[in-house]
């Protein structure tokens, strides 16, 4: 149920941010022992030091229920506030249904809306630019944005040219509507489709569907061609960065922080050369998770607010490019005075109670499903008309 729409000019803004990534940890020389690779050419042409892997049992979902509860708690917010909840991944738990709709009720998030969002590594900012237009044309007040990844399920672990870049990990803000200055102030999304082949899991879909020889031929496995990746990465950040400054009205100048897609460490100094912004204002964790495509601006996010390097009105620009291909940017002022109250333990044990009701809710539809479907039997014929 959407929240009634109100005459008041609305903006989209932060007001909880949370992540999770995995405990198990892979490094560079757990890779060698893989792969024909060295700690030395990794670090050199990456960044990457180590990433973190799904254990038995971690799900796209399991992370992302982890960093939206997180979210929620930096929020202070009831789950069933939520109007929306959108799921950015290119690694859904399942092709259907939506990530977004299991997350909905694992949080008990029981008037919201939820649906994936596939864009690549440039998910997560096509998600926020979505959610915050729905806030700004007054459907929602409450909106969860998370992006998610289990990569690790789709990289084929015999493959140098792509083992070596990828992490799991979820990041997720939750989105609020008010009138205050700052927020969201402008975004640029786009795509081309023509370069379908450079980054692309070929087979599961309609065009490819799931065989013995799909299988067979790792054909379920992403597959790069890195150069040209790269090249395109250079250019398309620089320049999708200017076009959602000029859209603002700001200039490189009047960026406190920018916060990139992370791929790759050359990728983000040649970009940060291009625009004209210095080293020491663009993020960077790349060394500790990889890429974890649509994950990795949340995460940077939540690192930097935790780093002490977002500060009250800050200009933030978030900014990543990813398979489709596509590009996106999102400028943002953050509004909320910082560091943020701890929530009550009184608000904080609501909310346990609501994930655990949440579990329970769940349990009890799918059991009520079943006995609406015997009941039906006994009370209609096949045509569906009431027996005598
Ligand atoms: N260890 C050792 N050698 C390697 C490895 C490795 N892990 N991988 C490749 N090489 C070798 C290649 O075989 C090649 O050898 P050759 O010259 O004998 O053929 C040599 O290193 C150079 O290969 P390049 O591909 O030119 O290496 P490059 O410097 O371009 O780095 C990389 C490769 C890291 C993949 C880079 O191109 C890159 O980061 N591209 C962008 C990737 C990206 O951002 N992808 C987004 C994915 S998001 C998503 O969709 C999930």
């Amino acid at each position: 149920m959407a929240t009634p729409r109100t005459e008041t000019a609305r903006r989209a803004h932060i007001v909880g941010w949370g992540m999770a990534v995995p405990e198990r940890v892979l490094s560079n020389g757990d890779l060698c022992a893989m792969v024909d690779t060295s700690d030395e050419w990794i670090r050199q042409r990456t960044g990457i030091v180590e990433r973190h892997i799904a254990g038995e049992g971690e799900t796209t979902l399991s992370l992302a229920l982890r960093a939206s509860q997180a979210a929620l708690e930096v929020a202070n917010l009831d789950p069933a506030l939520l109007d929306l909840v959108v799921v950015a991944t290119i690694t859904p738990d399942y092709a259907f249904p939506a990530t977004a709709c299991l997350l909905q009720d694992a949080l008990g998030a029981e008037r919201a809306a939820a649906f994936d969002l596939s864009a690549g590594c440039s998910g997560f900012v096509y998600a926020l630019s979505v959610a915050a237009g729905m806030i700004a044309a007054g459907d929602y007040k409450h909106c969860l944005v998370v992006g998610a990844e289990t990569l690790s399920r789709i990289t084929d672990w015999t493959d140098r040219n792509t083992c070596v870049l990828f992490g799991d990990g979820a990041g997720a803000v939750i989105l609020e509507a008010n009138g205050a200055q700052g927020g969201i102030l402008s975004s640029v999304l786009g795509s081309d489709g023509s370069g379908k082949e450079l980054l692309i899991q070929p087979a599961g879909g309609s065009a490819q569907p799931a065989s013995a020889e799909t299988v067979q031929a790792r054909k379920h496995t992403v597959q790069m061609d890195g150069r040209q990746v790269f090249r395109f990465a250079t250019r398309i950040m620089p320049d999708v960065s200017r076009r959602v400054l000029s859209k603002a009205g700001l200039t490189v100048e009047d960026v406190s922080l920018v916060i990139p897609h992370q791929a790759n460490d050359r990728i983000l100094q040649a970009a940060a050369r291009n625009l004209g912004i210095d080293e020491g204002r663009v993020y960077s964790n790349l060394s500790r998770y990889g890429n974890t495509s649509s994950a990795s601006i949340p995460i940077a996010l939540c690192e930097a607010i935790e780093h002490g390097l977002v500060k009250r009105d800050a200009v933030l620009l978030l900014t990543g490019f990813g398979a489709g291909l596509t590009w996106a940017a999102t400028l943002l002022r953050w509004s909320l005075p910082l560091p943020v109250p701890t929530p009550s333990r009184r608000m904080t044990f609501w909310r346990n109670l609501r994930y655990r009701w949440a579990q329970l809710r769940s349990h009890w539809r799918r059991f009520w499903r079943n006995v609406d479907a015997r009941l039906f039997q006994i009370l209609y014929d096949e045509e569906g008309r009431r027996k005598r």
